[in-house]
């Protein structure tokens, strides 16, 4: 199969969807693999990097996008870039649909296959190709905000961890999955006063034990946050429901409860974000206020850290980018259960329901529209050993 990588073009965004290694890696299995220009420069890797492992250097994005067969991307296509997506174009990427129907029908209006890296699921149902990203932008949230809390940047002027005789910050993590979780460690390393809001039960029981006493977790409910937020200094949300737009969590109305210049981060912006004033924003101009509390809501906070959310994005990604390339979608699903909900939109269909709610477009099943059957065994539990499988040195 002939692989394309373009250079991702969406603003400050430095990341690239395939490192030498991963080039190597398909070319070992036999693959042509084809790279716009100078697309890994942000992340440090040269076109001669790429050239060493067997890579076809091209001009330009059209290139890429006119020839190969699958393309792998970061960030979700651009308007120039849906214009370049062909029927015959698989797309493995980050898409996050959910809150994009303008996206969502510019992808059915291609007919190409469109999988979203956010929804594949691992073991357990985990989310493996979301977790490394989510990871990163937890641990940027609270390096962020404790930087816009600074008075300069418009924040209260606090500093997080305290100093003896006075008190620490308080901050408020809601939503206590991979991003949760990542900035509460940063948080608490900062020796901040740290509380950890998840519905799951289950998931603070498992945090709990984790923070091991050194944050608090409690039970996420309208009421529980609005208690705690006229004491709050800094609010990062990282809530998720798999596929779907991100519920709201802080009203405009309960801004007014909360101290002037208080900083929200809001990492959940790319799912539509979880407080009723966010709005995306970039690194260039990370914040705005509103009602006197600063808003943080970067949509590709890992892409500012291009170095290590390459390697962390890639390492996850390979194994099913050669799935996809060995076998082809359908083949890989059969071998990779958790990469059928992957499979956002196929042949002008919208084929995850989360999506499909979201845009509000119908929802048709991927098997009825690509035409296939999982196995009998197909669960999910075991997805991630299935990926890993896929990686030379292991079959
Ligand atoms: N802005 C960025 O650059 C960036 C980067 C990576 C991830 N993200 C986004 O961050 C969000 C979180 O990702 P994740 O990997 O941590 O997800 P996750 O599935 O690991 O965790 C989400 C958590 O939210 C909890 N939750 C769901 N609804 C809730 C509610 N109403 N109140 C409280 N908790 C609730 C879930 O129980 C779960 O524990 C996603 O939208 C993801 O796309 C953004």
């Amino acid at each position: 199969m002939k692989v394309g990588v373009p250079t991702e073009i969406k603003t400050d965004e430095y990341r690239v969807a395939l490192t030498p290694i991963g080039a190597r890696e398909l070319a070992e299995h036999g693959h042509d693999v084809i790279v716009q220009k100078g697309a890994g420069e942000g992340s440090a890797v040269s076109d001669a990097d790429y050239e060493a492992q067997g890579v076809t250097i091209v001009p330009g994005a059209e290139d890429v996008w006119g020839e190969a067969e699958m393309v792998l991307k970061v960030k979700e296509p651009q308007t120039v870039e849906v214009e370049m997506l062909r029927e015959e174009t698989t797309l493995f990427t980050y898409l996050h649909l959910a809150p994009a129907p303008e996206l969502t029908k510019g992808l059915c209006d291609t007919g190409a296959i469109c999988i979203a890296y956010e929804t594949v699921e691992g073991a357990n149902g985990g989310l493996p190709l979301l977790a490394p990203m989510s990871e990163i932008a937890g641990k940027i949230a609270t390096q962020a905000g404790a930087f816009m809390l600074e008075k300069p940047l418009g924040g209260r002027g606090v500093l997080l961890g305290g100093v003896p005789g006075v008190a620490a910050a308080n901050v408020m993590i809601i939503g206590g999955g991979a991003v949760g979780m990542n900035a509460a460690f940063i948080a608490i390393g900062m020796e901040a006063d740290v509380f950890v809001y998840d519905k799951s039960v289950d998931r603070l029981r498992e945090l709990d034990i984790i923070f091991g006493g050194r944050a608090s977790t409690v039970f996420s409910s309208t009421l529980s946050i609005e208690e705690r937020l006229p004491d709050i200094d800094l609010v990062i949300g990282g809530v998720l429901v798999h596929g779907a737009r991100a519920p709201h969590v802080i009203s405009r109305e309960q801004l007014g409860l909360m101290k002037p210049s208080t900083v929200l981060v809001d990492v959940a912006i790319d799912q539509g974000g979880c407080f009723e004033t966010s709005k995306p924003t970039t690194h260039s101009d990370p914040t705005y206020e509103v009602d006197g509390i600063i808003h943080y809501c970067v949509a590709n906070m890992p892409g500012a850290v291009p170095i290590t959310s390459t390697y962390a994005l890639t390492n996850a990604t390979l194994p099913y980018t050669l799935a996809l390339a060995d076998e082809g979608v359908v083949g890989a699903v059969g071998r990779i259960p958790g990469l059928k909900p992957g499979i956002n939109v196929a042949k002008g269909k919208v084929t995850h329901s989360a999506v499909a709610e979201g845009v509000g477009m119908d929802y048709s099943p991927p098997e009825e529209v690509l035409d296939f059957e999982m196995p009998q065994n197909g669960s999910r539990d075991g997805a991630g050993d299935d990926a890993a499988r896929a990686m030379p040195g292991s079959h």
